[in-house]
């Protein structure tokens, strides 16, 4: 008998477990990360292991060096899951792994690292994709959220407005044609000589800027009331940066970063909101690295009050990469029998399902 019939009986005995106990692996960027889930709602343990560090000199996450980094790393991370969840590896019921979207040298060895624990523990494997993860940190951080909601996932990688209409369950109504949020940050922080990770050091810098001190544009798409469009934002503070250089005039970059990041947040909370009220959702959760953003989560919730809505975000450590999130989407998947076989492979364009 196959792997998968095997799982498939057994998954029928753990489903009638009062607790179950997942092992989750996330390293689809730059962040190694394990984590013990329970019943897809309490992180026993979360370890993350960021690379940040190692990665800034560059400017930028260097591909071949966060795989080496993970592949170091990935064994330690995993003891210390367990250890700090008081758990051992007999104790765990399934293993969870993100399969894509990201790089694909980074994802191989959380994908390896999972399927080698998956067959050498004979219990089911599951493959999850970031994106649905993201969503999932809300499940472990509001006990009670359940779906349906409107999601903003805002990331490094991606800017969407999905529908949640139930766990797993996923319609885009909007994204990005160009950048995404997060990398908009990004790039504007190194233009600027900020630092990197671009979104934390904008923020930072926006605290004592004026926000209204320029007019960056808060670009539409034509025909597509809920897509962005964040490069125009982007290459308008570069000409507008260059420009003022070449002329000699004083800028203050707290400013610039203010002004940028006002224009990014207006753009993306506009969108959410009136997405909500034309599929009308009472209630809007954030995901992604750049829900930790403050402006963000104050602006979003003033807005969706006054629209007799409510917001949901992670505490900031959950919404940028880790494996506690993977745990959690792993859970709901489980519930609906869908788990991967040992070919389970990396896709760095994994498309997330829709219906
Ligand atoms: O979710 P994440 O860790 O990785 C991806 O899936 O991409 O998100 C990382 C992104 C980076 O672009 C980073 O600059 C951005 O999230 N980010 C922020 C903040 N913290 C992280 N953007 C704006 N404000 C923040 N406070
Ligand atoms: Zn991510």
């Amino acid at each position: 008998m196959g792997y998968i019939d095997n799982m498939t009986k057994k998954i029928k005995l753990i489903k009638d477990k009062n607790q179950i106990n997942i092992l989750a692996i996330e390293t689809s960027c730059d962040e190694t990360s394990a984590a013990v889930v329970v019943n897809g709602r309490q992180a026993l343990s979360n370890v993350i292991f960021s690379q940040i560090d190692i990665h800034r000199v560059y400017g930028g996450v260097v591909p071949e060096i966060a795989s080496r980094n993970h592949v170091e790393k990935i064994t330690m991370v995993v003891d210390k899951a367990l250890k700090d969840a008081d758990m051992k590896l007999f104790d765990i019921d399934c293993v969870a792994v993100t399969n894509g979207p990201g790089l694909v040298g980074a994802l191989l060895v959380g994908v390896s690292t999972a399927k080698s624990l998956a067959y050498a523990s004979s219990i089911p494997l599951i493959g999850v994709h970031h994106i649905s993860g993201h969503i999932s940190a809300n499940y472990i951080s509001h006990g009670r959220l359940e779906p349906p909601f409107l999601c903003l996932v805002v990331s490094g990688g991606h800017s969407h407005i999905i529908e949640v209409k139930d766990y797993g369950e996923y319609e885009i109504i909007g994204q990005t044609r160009d950048d995404a949020a997060g990398e908009a940050f990004d790039k504007v922080a190194r233009l600027l000589g900020l630092g990197y990770p671009g979104g934390p050091v904008v923020e930072n810098a926006a605290k004592s800027g004026n926000a209204n001190a320029f007019d960056f544009p808060r670009a539409e798409v034509k025909d597509s009331p809920y897509d962005f469009s964040f490069s125009g934002i982007k290459t308008s503070v570069m000409n507008f940066y260059n420009n003022s250089i070449q002329r000699g005039d004083y800028l203050d970059k707290k400013d610039i970063a203010a002004s940028f990041q006002q224009a990014v947040i207006d753009v993306l909370v506009d969108r959410t909101i009136s997405a909500a009220l034309k599929f009308d959702y009472q209630k809007i959760v954030l995901a992604g690295g750049v829900a930790a953003n403050e402006l963000l989560r104050t602006s979003i919730d003033r807005a969706a009050r006054l629209n007799k809505m409510e917001v949901f975000f992670p505490p900031k450590i959950m919404c940028t990469d880790n494996a506690a999130m993977i745990g959690s989407a792993a859970y709901y998947e489980l519930q609906k029998n869908n788990i991967a076989n040992l070919d389970l492979n990396a896709v760095p364009n994994l498309k997330l399902r829709v219906n």
